[in-house]
């Protein structure tokens, strides 16, 4: 039993005696956020987990994230507080389909959202997170042929962007598609002088209403930069924690869903971690991530290309 365990301390004691270093998304509940030695969006997280010296990479976010730390750090313990924090869009692309797709199309190159799995990872060409895509896609001529997988709202966001006509993969975040345009209209006639800053995980039709598209931490660079007192945050809500830490004189509110308020917007995958369940895998070093060594290389390939052509 954990009665009479304090956990934060013990999570304390843990990182240091197992050389660990504690990274954290910031759809993280505050506590985890709190006590990580990084928060950051998928990009920054990546490139943190390729370059840390820890021996053991306790990673508080889903489990692509973890495995991106996998395969780009093979040699260091991965370790997930709970293995069944998985996420939406990586469900809606299976590897065998999305082979079978790509063998359809052959004139086109594969470019990825990090949010899948390393299997389908190793069926693409370049990983893209939402703060890399844009770059990476002006490093690519006009003319070449893209699937974009697995995120439709994503694509369609860059295609809208950049003048492209990728070929979208029918996949969606169930957080982001959680929004109601009709309640968030309410929500700004209640705010006037409010700016909107959305996710690209969103649909058109919330993206429509938006002054600010961008990652989790170009969407939290955006609330302390604006000079606006109170900012709608059109993402996953525990995002607001660090708004609120940085400009606690600001009001930041979240998106609303159908009904009303955004509790519905929770992303039930990262709500799975809690503190109990860090500690325990910091103690028993498991959950961890293993990967077969041909599926991990293949799927470091275009990781590779993405922190170079993001970098
Ligand atoms: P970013 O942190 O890269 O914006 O990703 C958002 C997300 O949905 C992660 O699951
Ligand atoms: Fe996946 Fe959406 Fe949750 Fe991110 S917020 S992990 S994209 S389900």
């Amino acid at each position: 039993s954990l009665q009479g365990v304090d956990i934060r301390a013990e999570i304390d004691r843990l990182r240091k005696e197992r050389n660990a270093v504690i990274l954290a998304h910031y759809y993280q509940e505050p506590e985890i956020q709190d006590l990580a030695d990084f928060v950051g969006d998928s990009l920054d997280l990546s490139r943190k987990a390729a370059e840390t010296d820890a021996e053991v990479i306790a990673f508080c976010g889903v489990r692509f994230m973890a495995e991106v730390a996998k395969i780009l750090s093979p040699q260091k313990t991965v370790i997930l507080p709970d293995m069944e924090a998985g996420c939406s869009l990586e469900d809606s692309c299976p590897p065998e389909q999305f082979a079978a797709f790509r063998a359809a199309h052959p004139d086109h190159i594969a470019l990825t959202y990090i949010n899948c799995s390393a299997a389908v990872k190793a069926h693409s060409d370049i990983i893209v997170t939402s703060s890399s895509a844009e770059k990476i896609l002006s490093q690519l001529p006009m003319e070449q042929k893209i699937i974009f997988a697995p995120d439709k709202n994503l694509g369609a966001y860059f295609n809208r962007k950049t003048g492209r006509d990728m070929l979208l993969w029918p996949g969606a975040c169930i957080v982001h598609e959680a929004f109601s345009e009709t309640e968030l209209l309410k929500l700004k006639a209640l705010h006037p002088d409010a700016p909107v800053a959305a996710h690209p995980e969103c649909p058109a039709y919330i993206l429509d209403h938006a002054d600010q598209v961008g990652s989790t931490r170009a969407i939290l660079d955006f609330a302390l930069s604006s000079p606006a007192r109170t900012i709608i945050v059109a993402t996953e809500p525990h995002i607001i924690h660090q708004m609120e830490k940085a400009a606690p004189q600001k009001t930041f509110i979240g998106a609303p869903g159908a009904d009303g308020n955004c509790n519905c917007n929770m992303c039930p995958y990262m709500a799975l971690n809690t503190l109990e369940k860090l500690y325990l895998s910091l103690r028993d070093l498991t959950p961890r991530i293993e990967l077969d060594e041909a599926t991990r290389l293949a799927a470091k390939a275009p990781l590779d290309r993405m922190l170079a052509m993001a970098s």
